[in-house]
């Protein structure tokens, strides 16, 4: 049972994936790491069926997914920005979490310490913050940090970014720029358009370990304060 689970609603092996590894890896916690990509999770249909013992039932991947979180203390939940929001994956993966684990008052994540990790093409993670916040309240957890960085546009290796008008690559390089690797936005290559750009602000590692750093504090002082809290009553009997 790990302690900490890392959870990427983008793609297998690009920049959300790598953010919360970075996260998960800076804990120094006991942690697994799954990729929602290439999973089935339907959204929430609302049939009720959740409504009797507050599992969703629905048959597919995300009840593995669901097990993992009931057992961690803390998850590390990471989405990439589609269209000024979070990804669809990773919404339908919150409706079923959030509607599920509502009814009869029985919140079964409540106290749960969750990090929200961002990814957008712009930069701008903000959107995806705030409906991963909405949810992490919804389901009575605690968010301990959040961290956005800039992302890569499919438009990077679709074969046509370079030359097409209407994808993310041009508005950040002109028409035709060659891709080469240095151009490629990554966790450790930020803002590669902005070549004044101070090396601090380029290379966001140091930046997602630190978040994880903070994260095992948290969890480490939510121990303490549940073992005194333990303790007092042991002692009041
Ligand atoms: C369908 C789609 C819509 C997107 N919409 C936005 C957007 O509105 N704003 C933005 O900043 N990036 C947008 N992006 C870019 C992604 O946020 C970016 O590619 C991100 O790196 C994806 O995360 P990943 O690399 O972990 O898969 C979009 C990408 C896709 C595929």
């Amino acid at each position: 049972m790990a302690e900490v689970i890392g959870i990427s609603a983008g793609r297998k092996n690009k920049v959300t994936e790598s953010l919360v590894r970075a996260i998960l890896e800076g804990s120094g916690r006991e942690y697994e790491f799954v990729s929602l990509s290439g999973k089935l999770i339907r959204p929430c249909e609302a049939c009720n069926g959740c409504v009797k013992n507050n599992r969703c039932i629905l048959d597919d991947d995300f009840q593995e997914v669901m097990e993992k979180c009931y057992q961690a203390e803390a998850i590390v939940f990471g989405a990439p920005n589609y269209w000024d929001h979070m990804n669809a994956k990773g919404q339908a993966f919150w409706e079923r979490v959030c509607f599920s684990g509502r009814h009869n008052s029985l919140f079964p994540l409540e106290g749960k310490m969750g990090v929200i990790a961002a990814v957008a093409g712009t930069g701008n993670g903000e959107p995806v913050v705030d409906d991963i916040e909405t949810y992490f309240e919804d389901a009575r957890m605690h968010t301990v940090k959040e961290i956005s960085v800039q992302g890569e546009y499919a438009c990077f290796s679709c074969g046509h970014g370079n030359h097409c008008p209407v994808g993310g690559f041009v508005d950040m390089f002109p028409l035709g720029t060659k891709i080469k690797p240095e151009i490629i936005p990554s966790l450790t290559n930020q803002y590669p358009e902005n070549p004044d750009l101070p090396h601090e602000e380029r290379n966001l590692i140091k930046d997602a370990r630190e978040t994880g750093k903070i994260l095992s504090k948290v969890m480490d002082t939510r121990k303490a304060k549940l073992k005194g809290f333990k303790n007092k009553k042991s002692t009041k009997k």
